[in-house]
């Protein structure tokens, strides 16, 4: 079935053989560069019109869909399934890229599941064929026993893999990442559809780094570490880290980023933000060249940054991912506190 596109920047065609896949992976592994965020029904950015041809949402009740005019047609393409030849009108620029480097559909296995602390888990995903993606980028995995697709961020950075990590926080009563706690998971089969995502680092690209993060929003971010200490970058640019968790005990991932710490020579500094206890010495017991502050992450990010703000270089990129309230709050203390503008900023909301 052909599904036709009218954007702010003019008009385009599409194929979604049988409509198994949505109308915006379709169009995405096309090589259209269609809008989203999310790409899981909550931010509603993939929003469109339906002018003419059958189109059904899979989860009307969507999060991202409470805005949506369902009168005039409107549908999220992220939720939604051609049944026929169709036209669309969206309201967004959109432009015809590389149809070879596009995101596509893999299948894969759920390998070396473990927990790194009681609502963490890190594994690896065997895919059926190599992938190549940028640091920062994520993929939607969807398995059999549960509804829908759920982003996760790739946590390593290997050009042309098929072996790539995630790890995931536990939600109260979430769907997919409770049943990433049984271990009926490990072994299991999965499908998975990317990469996708903008807040990448792009190799070249100068610039010192100021990373905020929470919890499992480490993910994407530990992938845009290891690939600019893998690409030289601290060798003319510097890096902080502002990491937030609970306490001490809620905190992962720290013996490799003390490695990273190490490979960059000490341009990069990590910050662990403790929320919910004291910091019981100025640096962490095992891993010296980490440091450990008192408070909520964006707020001891932003004690600090009133402080080096200056010494930050004119080509400084911010990263934030984590919940969205989090998010919100690092992006306040970058643009008022680090004076970086919103076009440096790149973030990921874990909505
Ligand atoms: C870009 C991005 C990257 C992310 N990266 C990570 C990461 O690296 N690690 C991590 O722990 N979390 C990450 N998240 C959050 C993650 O995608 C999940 O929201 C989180 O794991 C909770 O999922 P859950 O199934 O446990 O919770 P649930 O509350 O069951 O589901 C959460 C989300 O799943 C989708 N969903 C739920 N039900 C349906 C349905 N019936 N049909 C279709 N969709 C449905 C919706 O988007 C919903 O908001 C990321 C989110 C985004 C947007
Ligand atoms: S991209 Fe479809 S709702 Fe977020």
């Amino acid at each position: 079935m052909t599904i036709t596109v009218q954007t702010k920047t003019g008009e385009f065609k599409f194929e979604n053989d049988e409509g198994t896949e949505t109308l915006l992976f379709a169009g995405l592994g096309a090589g259209l560069t269609l809008p989203y965020e999310c790409a899981t029904g909550t931010c509603g950015t993939c929003r469109a019109r339906v002018m003419s041809g059958d189109v059904e949402m899979a989860w009307p009740e969507a999060p991202g869909a409470s805005r949506l005019n369902r009168g005039k047609g409107d549908v999220l393409m992220c939720q939604s399934h051609a049944k026929g030849d169709c036209l669309l009108r969206i309201p967004a620029d959109v432009a015809a890229g590389d149809a070879v480097a596009a995101p596509r559909r893999f299948s894969g296995r759920i390998e070396d599941l473990k927990k790194l602390t009681s609502d963490v888990v890190d594994f690896e995903i065997a895919l059926d064929s190599a992938t190549n993606f940028a640091a920062g980028q994520f993929m939607v995995m969807t398995s059999p026993v549960v509804e829908g697709g759920r982003s996760y961020s790739m946590v390593n950075y290997t050009p042309e893999t098929d072996r790539i990590r995630f790890v995931v926080k536990r939600k109260p009563n979430g769907g997919f990442s409770n049943w990433l706690f049984e271990e009926a998971a490990d072994g299991c089969e999965v499908s998975l559809f990317g990469p996708l995502g903008k807040a990448t680092f792009r190799p070249g690209e100068d610039g010192d780094l100021v990373c905020i993060t929470g919890g499992s929003g480490i993910a994407g971010i530990m992938s845009i570490l290891d690939h600019a200490a893998q690409a030289g970058h601290f060798k003319a640019n510097k890096g902080w880290l502002y990491f937030g968790v609970r306490t001490l005990a809620d905190a992962f991932y720290v013996e490799e980023l003390a490695e990273l710490v190490e490979k960059s020579g000490g341009a990069l500094q990590v910050i662990l933000a403790l929320s919910d206890e004291a910091a019981s010495a100025p640096t962490h017991p095992d891993y010296p060249s980490i440091r450990l502050e008192e408070g909520f992450v964006h707020a001891v990010a932003a004690r600090a940054m009133a402080e080096i703000s200056g010494q930050l270089n004119d080509r400084t990129i911010g990263f934030v991912a984590g919940p969205p309230p989090m998010v919100d709050g690092a992006i306040r203390v970058l643009l008022s506190e680090a004076k970086l503008p919103p076009g440096r900023i790149r973030y990921d909301k874990f909505s």
